[in-house]
């Protein structure tokens, strides 16, 4: 389960007794809590549906075995930089896959996973419309197309680049606000 970031139990415990008071413990209102707390928190942390179990009686297994049961749940906090791999036929059959173990291999995470800093999430969709220049993956909301192992190193060392330059900023910024 993914490590809560500093002031995030309190932020759930927040949200989640918000929800609770507006809709009420009823099991019939399960669904409706559940995605107003995926909405307003980005994804269902294990805390929340342990919270939501104990305040409708009900074990927290069902809670994890519904969200697991149904895809429109995201059990996973999605990454600053959201990765999408398609995975429709067309992208599937002309390397789709090798696209997603590129990925794999430089994250260190699997599909339907975030890593530990938040930086980035993996996953796959279905066709994205684009099968003209697959295989295709969506990286936050751009289509990149023709992706290979290469253009996935491409990738991954432009957004390092890119973090490299926001820490630098941001190290510049505190820098002016000690003086
Ligand atoms: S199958 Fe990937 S864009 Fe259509």
């Amino acid at each position: 389960m993914q490590q809560l970031l500093e002031g995030e139990k309190e932020l759930i415990i927040e949200k989640v007794g918000e929800i609770l008071g507006k809709h009420g413990s009823d099991r019939e209102n399960l669904i409706p809590i559940l995605q107003e707390v995926q909405d307003s928190l980005g994804y269902l942390p294990g805390l929340s549906m342990e919270i939501i179990a104990e305040a409708m009686d009900i074990p927290s297994v069902d809670v994890f075995g519904l969200t697991t049961f149904y895809n429109q749940f995201r059990l996973n906090p999605p990454g600053k930089h959201q990765i999408k791999i398609c995975m429709g036929t067309a992208c599937y059959m002309v390397g789709g896959r090798i696209a997603l173990e590129s990925f794999e291999r430089h994250l260190k995470i699997g599909e339907g996973e975030t890593t530990s800093d938040r930086k980035y999430s993996l996953e796959t969709v279905a066709c994205v419309g684009c099968c003209a220049i697959a295989p295709v993956v969506v990286v936050n909301e751009d289509i990149e197309g023709k992706v290979t192992p290469t253009r996935v190193d491409g990738l991954m060392l432009a957004f390092e680049a890119d973090e490299q330059e926001e820490e630098q900023k941001e190290a510049e910024e505190n820098e002016e606000k000690g003086d």
